[in-house]
């Protein structure tokens, strides 16, 4: 599914209106009829109490059909106004003048205090206050009645978005409504889907206004939800090599474990032939917990990671493979940091840099810029700030639009970790998984998801899909374990224990 911006969700209102003639009348009686529906499935409207709650915008124009809606059916239904009346503009003041006509109760709140002696009077509030309008801070009276609303206790609506997200990149503004449900129009928004702005919608439908099929398809639209597509079959005579073989170049001596569950992973999501070019004193003790990796053995530094003089036997053992995975725990040492830089320059095979891998980029990301075979980079919050140069801070409020800039810079596919990770590509798509857990951010998570997209690349040879894929996969697998024995405790050797299961699962 699509994803829009502000912008982009506006250019669809006016497209719906100048190339289909549909009246923006219509688009907002669709929007509160659309609204209403759910509210009429969702509560008793011969029961309940119904408070709607207005700001001065097209929001709250959606919420005056709301209540139109709801008091033609005869549900009992006040409106209060945030925004003096004589500010509602087109079809919010059409809409306001309808509901002036009906007499549908209205009152006009000046302060929070009377919006608090209201409430205990209603059983349901209709959150009509901002929509993706919103454009600074919430403070003053709105912030009073938002602090309200969510101090109420009571099931609370949301239109189109809960007052108080960033529309474009679901940070709060202040503050914001907590809704029980979340009606959206059209495509959902950034700020539907994107962290912290995901967890305020409470349950989020997605509704129609009718749209023309043509605007969905609009090409600008460059965000989508990253759904399942179909990986191929296993044909009846697949052979190892038919899966893939790709290197990994990581280890050193204090970090066993992000080699072993980046190998090993590759393997458990399906690849052929797992090599682990690691440093000599560590490899039988990995082979201990992963004995199908095969093993090359390399010469290490004083302080046992990989030595540089590795660069020659990597560059020519790596010809023979589909992609090299180049960082899961392979230090921080000034050697090991050049030569990987080095191998990534040189190497003209597909590579995947993860863990201080990206370390190394981030000192010098001309090793990757001008790389013509594909890169592929996952970076965490911080592994990105690093990566461009700036705070974790300016990471987080604006994921979107920092990984676009950071896939453009590098020349590189990203996927940038958290919930609901973003995989975006130099040229400007940008894909949001939904599969994954909050029990996932665990040691050596990473290191699994590295392994998997490494193995769905070894299978599909296309790199953006096998990214997508791998992402996919590595949160369900996690979703699956966490059905199983809960959040807490969840290990990366669970997750990489359920990838075959959740490849069945995506295959069904
Ligand atoms: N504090 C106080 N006021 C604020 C704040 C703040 N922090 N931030 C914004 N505002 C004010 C703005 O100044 C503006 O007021 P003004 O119109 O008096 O200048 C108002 O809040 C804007 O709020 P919204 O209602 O969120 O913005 P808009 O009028 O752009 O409507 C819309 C948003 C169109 C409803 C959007 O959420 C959307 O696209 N929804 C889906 C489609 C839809 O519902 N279409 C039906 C409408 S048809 C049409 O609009 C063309």
């Amino acid at each position: 599914m699509k994803i829009v911006s502000v912008e982009q969700m506006r250019q669809m209102d006016q497209t719906a209106i100048s190339e289909f003639g549909i009246p923006d009348q219509l688009l907002m009686e669709n929007a509160g009829l659309a609204s209403y529906e759910k509210i009429r499935d969702r509560f008793d409207l011969q029961k309940d109490k119904f408070l709607i709650v207005c700001g001065g915008g097209n929001n709250g124009g959606d919420g005056l059909v709301v209540a139109r809606k709801l008091f033609s059916n005869e549900a009992k239904v006040q409106v209060v106004l945030l925004s003096n009346p004589s500010k509602f503009k087109g079809s919010a003041h059409l809409n306001y003048q309808i509901a002036q006509q009906m007499k549908i109760p209205t009152q006009s709140i000046e302060n929070a205090q009377d919006f608090e002696t209201l409430l205990p009077a209603f059983d349901v509030i209709v959150d009509a206050i901002f929509g993706t309008g919103l454009d600074r801070e919430v403070g003053g009276k709105y912030r009073d009645i938002i602090q309200a609303i969510n101090r109420s206790g009571k099931p609370v609506v949301s239109i189109d978005i809960p007052s108080g997200i960033n529309g474009n990149t679901g940070q709060v503004m202040g503050i914001a409504v907590k809704a029980d449900m979340t009606i959206t129009f059209g495509l959902p928004k950034l700020g539907n889907l994107l962290l912290p702005g995901f967890e305020y919608n409470g349950q989020l439908f997605v509704t129609h206004i009718s749209f023309a099929p043509k605007i969905f398809n609009n090409p600008e639209v460059q965000t989508q939800t990253n759904d399942p597509v179909e990986l191929p079959e296993r044909p009846t005579d697949a052979h190892k090599g038919f899966c893939g073989k790709v290197l990994f170049v990581a280890g050193a001596a204090n970090y066993l474990g992000a080699p072993y569950f980046a190998a090993h992973a590759f393997l458990k999501a399906g690849g052929g032939l797992s090599y682990l070019a690691t440093p000599r004193q560590i490899a039988s003790t990995i082979a201990m917990q992963g004995p199908e990796i095969i093993f090359q053995p390399l010469q290490a530094t004083e302080s046992g990671s990989i030595a540089h003089e590795n660069l020659d036997f990597l560059l020519e053992f790596s010809e023979d493979m589909e992609m090299v995975i180049v960082g899961p725990g392979a230090s921080l040492q000034a050697e090991t940091q050049q030569l990987i830089r080095d191998l990534l320059e040189k190497s003209p095979k597909p590579v995947l840099v993860d863990g201080d891998g990206l370390t190394a980029v981030a000192k010098d990301p001309a090793c990757i810029k001008f790389r013509q075979a594909p890169t592929i980079l996952t970076p965490h919050p911080g592994e990105m700030a690093r990566l461009l140069n700036i705070s974790i801070g300016e990471v987080q409020k604006n994921r979107v639009e920092v990984l676009r800039r950071a896939c453009k810079e590098l020349n590189a596919i990203i996927v940038l970790k958290g919930a609901h990770s973003l995989i975006g590509h130099p040229d400007g798509r940008v894909y949001m998984n939904l599969s994954g857990n909050p029990g996932m951010a665990t040691a050596g998570s990473g290191d699994v998801l590295t392994g998997t997209i490494a193995a769905m690349y070894a299978l599909l040879k296309d790199p953006l899909l096998a990214t997508r894929i791998g992402v996919f996969l590595h949160g369900l697998a996690g979703d699956l374990a966490a059905q199983k024995m809960g959040m807490d405790g969840l290990l990366a050797g669970d997750i990489l224990q359920h990838l075959p299961e959740a490849l069945q699962h995506y295959r069904r």
